[in-house]
């Protein structure tokens, strides 16, 4: 099984240099409806989830370019990368000096893409294929959250998980466009960029991708 997801992946992505990031490649779609079709049929699942593996989508994009900027997040740290999709935000983390990365998703294609993608960038990421929203934060330093907050149900998982987190001393980078579901006033604004992405997932392809601290508990805006 693990064989078959690797070829399709290959068979329905090119590796390429991310815009923006072009140190990292990643194996990445261009049309996100066909893909999300040959999914559903390799899955036979008519409901199979959004092929989001196979973007970088502009959370995630702003988080690579605030650790490229800004190593010393990460360096020497364990870091752990919620909803990590294609990897990018793993791999970026390993790239800035991170001593290991866990990238986690719910999508088995997704921890397929992530192997993939780490031995393309030649950097070691743990894939795991995980829902760790009900359970306790991990053992790590910092937890990358790159486009988590573009569904309601996710978004009110996602945020008392990282209030646990943030409460144990992890450190939390958020990487966000500007979705919906974003809890502004929770964070404190870091840094913003110009990031590209493509018409295939967003209404522009450049989009504004911030990164977000949590405030420390008790503080909000
Ligand atoms: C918009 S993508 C972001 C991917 C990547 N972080 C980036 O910025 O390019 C959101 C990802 O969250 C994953 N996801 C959704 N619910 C999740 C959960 N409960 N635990 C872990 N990952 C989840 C999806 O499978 C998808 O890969």
């Amino acid at each position: 099984m693990a064989a078959s997801r690797r070829a399709f992946v290959l068979r329905h992505t090119h590796l390429r240099s991310v815009p923006g990031l072009e140190e990292v490649r990643l194996h990445l779609a261009d049309d996100v409806m066909s893909l999300t079709y040959a999914v559903q049929v390799e899955t036979r699942d008519p409901d199979a989830a959004l092929p989001y593996w196979a973007f970088a989508w502009a959370g995630g994009l702003a988080i690579g370019r605030y650790l490229r900027e800004h190593p010393e997040a990460v360096a020497g740290r364990r870091v752990f990368d919620l909803a990590s999709g294609s990897g990018l935000c793993a791999i970026a983390s390993m790239r800035a000096g991170a001593a290991q990365a866990t990238g986690v998703d719910i999508d088995a294609f997704a921890t397929t893409a992530i192997e993939l993608n780490a031995r393309a960038n030649g950097r070691r990421v743990t894939a795991m294929r995980r829902d760790v929203l009900d359970a306790e934060p991990p053992d790590a330093d910092v937890i990358l959250a790159g486009d988590c907050w573009y569904e309601a149900r996710l978004a009110a998982r996602v945020l008392p998980w990282l209030h646990r987190a943030r409460d144990r001393g992890i450190d939390v980078l958020i990487g966000d466009p500007g979705r919906r579901y974003l809890p502004a006033a929770e964070l404190v604004e870091l840094a913003t960029y110009d990031v590209r992405t493509t018409t295939e997932l967003e209404d522009l392809a450049l989009k504004q991708g911030r990164v977000y601290a949590m405030h420390p508990a008790g503080v909000t805006a």
